[in-house]
């Protein structure tokens, strides 16, 4: 190897280190802003006012609203129940069927239970389930 050769290469490679760190950096930086607040880290419960309009989904026995990533649905005349909206198998959106009582995704058909179980494939992993606490027109989801 030349000399000639022997500097550019060396220049290449030490510039390839340099800009490695930034890079990576930046990367990480973006990823943490894409991830939602959990709401069962302590501080993160979520709050959904009923008497809201933008919940009036959720005045009817089947109804469901999205809020962050979870679905929130109404099983009953008292009963709510909060799962994660993001199917386990590629991360499409489910929908609550209060008809069949499930959950199903539109993408390739996996069907979860109302506590989030699989019922059918190709999903493998349970939804995340939440707590839901009803207070007056309150439901705190953590
Ligand atoms: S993304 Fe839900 S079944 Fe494939």
């Amino acid at each position: 190897m030349e000399r000639k050769e022997f500097i550019k290469k060396f220049a290449y490679a030490g510039s390839i280190l340099l800009t490695a760190p930034v890079i990576f950096s930046a990367c990480s930086d973006g990823d943490e802003d894409l991830v939602p607040d959990d709401p069962n880290e302590p501080g993160n419960d979520l709050t959904i006012d009923l008497s809201s309009s933008a919940y009036a989904d959720l005045g009817t026995i089947g109804g469901s609203v999205y809020e962050n990533d979870i679905m929130i649905f109404r099983t009953s005349e008292s009963s709510y129940l909060a799962l994660s909206k993001i199917c386990t198998h590629q991360g499409c959106t489910v929908a609550y069927s209060h008809e069949n009582g499930d959950v199903l995704c539109p993408c390739h058909a996996s069907r979860f239970s109302t506590s989030g179980n699989v019922l059918n494939g190709p999903a493998t992993t349970s939804l995340k389930k939440y707590n839901v606490q009803k207070d007056g027109d309150i439901l705190t989801i953590s």
